[in-house]
């Protein structure tokens, strides 16, 4: 089974289980990089905003194309409720490319379903769901067995 590990991380907690994620299983990794500058404070309301709005950002390009891979674990931060802007901008381009796909989601406390069901939306429905808040994957306090199965 070819596998991809997808994900975007401003704050790098999404990073660190993303990275344990392909740690693993046999697999390529990516990072989801913005072209809007979501770093700092200013960055933080710009979330916030386009988080509530669900805009689509520009991305830097891709090295792997999600159409080579049996399944594409795709990993992101909440944002206002939603998935972060530049995971589901990254959805939103590879549209009609996943063969399977598996989100992955960090938050503070909630907006969970919410980030799944806008994910779907943009792509197609998982064959699972990882929700983890950050102190869940700052402890390492969870068990990957059934989400990477
Ligand atoms: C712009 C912005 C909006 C956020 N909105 C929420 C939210 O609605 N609910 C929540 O529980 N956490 C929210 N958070 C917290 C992040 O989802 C959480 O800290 C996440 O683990 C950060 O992942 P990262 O380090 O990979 O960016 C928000 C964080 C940012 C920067």
């Amino acid at each position: 089974m070819k596998s991809l590990v997808v994900y975007y991380s401003r704050s790098n907690i999404t990073k660190k289980l993303a990275e344990d994620i392909a740690s693993q299983i046999d697999c390529d990794i990516e990072e989801i990089k913005s072209k809007v500058d979501y770093n700092g404070r200013l960055g933080y309301a710009r979330g916030i905003k386009d988080g509530a709005s669900g805009k689509i950002v520009e991305i830097e390009s891709q090295k792997y194309d999600p159409q080579d891979y049996d399944v594409v674990y795709i990993g992101s931060p909440i944002w206002a409720s939603r998935a972060a802007n530049p995971a589901i901008s990254y959805l939103n381009q590879n549209k009609g490319k996943f063969n399977n796909v598996k989100f992955f989601l960090t938050a503070a406390a909630s907006g969970f379903d919410s980030g799944f069901k806008q994910m779907e939306e943009k792509s197609m429905k998982p064959l699972k769901t990882l929700a983890l808040t950050t102190k869940e994957v700052k402890n390492k306090d969870y068990d990957l067995t059934s989400f990477l199965e």
